[in-house]
């Protein structure tokens, strides 16, 4: 009886991961960069770098995927990371952005990686990406860089134009 009853149950969820399967997100992988950040600040080749391999594959409109992100429900909880992170902060569009958000975006850049928050926990885990595991060095750089570009930021602009303005 119970033997029957599990053996049900266990047919039953590889069917269900099976028919999963058909379903995949779109894949994020544009590479027009009409408003890319670097068609507006300086970002140097070391810079760069940190951000191409600890950041891009969740803020920017060019993941580069693993294999296991063809496999469901993986490639849901992917596609979650980067539509969330590309909500918050996307490097492609990042020079579409109101000027003070762009400000913004930098002081939030420098925060999460001085509090390690980001790249994501998640992300570097199981050293599945072990490139975006970041020394103190590439996160004093990231910082530095971040902040140079609010300090470029308050020498060309207004004060007030830098500044968020809340809604209602
Ligand atoms: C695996 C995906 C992933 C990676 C890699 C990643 N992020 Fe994020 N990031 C997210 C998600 C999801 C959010 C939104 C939810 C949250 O804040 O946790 C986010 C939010 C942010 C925010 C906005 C935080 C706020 O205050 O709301 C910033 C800034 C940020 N990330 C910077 C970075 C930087 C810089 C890197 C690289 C060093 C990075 N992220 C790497 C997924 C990622």
């Amino acid at each position: 009886m119970f033997f029957s009853m599990l053996k049900k149950i266990l047919i039953a969820l590889v069917a269900i991961l099976l028919i999963i399967q058909v379903f995949r997100p779109e894949k994020n992988i544009s590479d027009i960069n009409t408003y890319g950040i670097a068609t507006k600040y300086q970002v140097p080749a070391d810079v760069d770098q940190v951000l191409k391999s600890a950041c891009n594959d969740c803020h920017s409109n060019l993941t580069s995927y693993p294999w296991y992100a063809d496999i469901q429900p993986v490639a849901w909880w992917l596609d979650n990371h980067v539509q969330e992170g590309k909500s918050e902060l996307n490097f492609s569009e990042f020079t579409s952005r109101p000027l003070a958000v762009q400000n913004h975006k930098f002081e939030e850049i420098a925060e999460m990686v001085e509090e390690k928050e980001m790249p994501l926990p998640s992300y570097t885990w199981l050293g599945l990406h072990s490139n975006a595991k970041l020394s103190d060095q590439q996160r004093r750089l990231i910082i530095d860089w971040a902040k140079a570009q609010m300090d470029t930021l308050k020498e060309q602009y207004p004060p007030d134009s830098l500044v968020l303005k809340r809604r209602g």
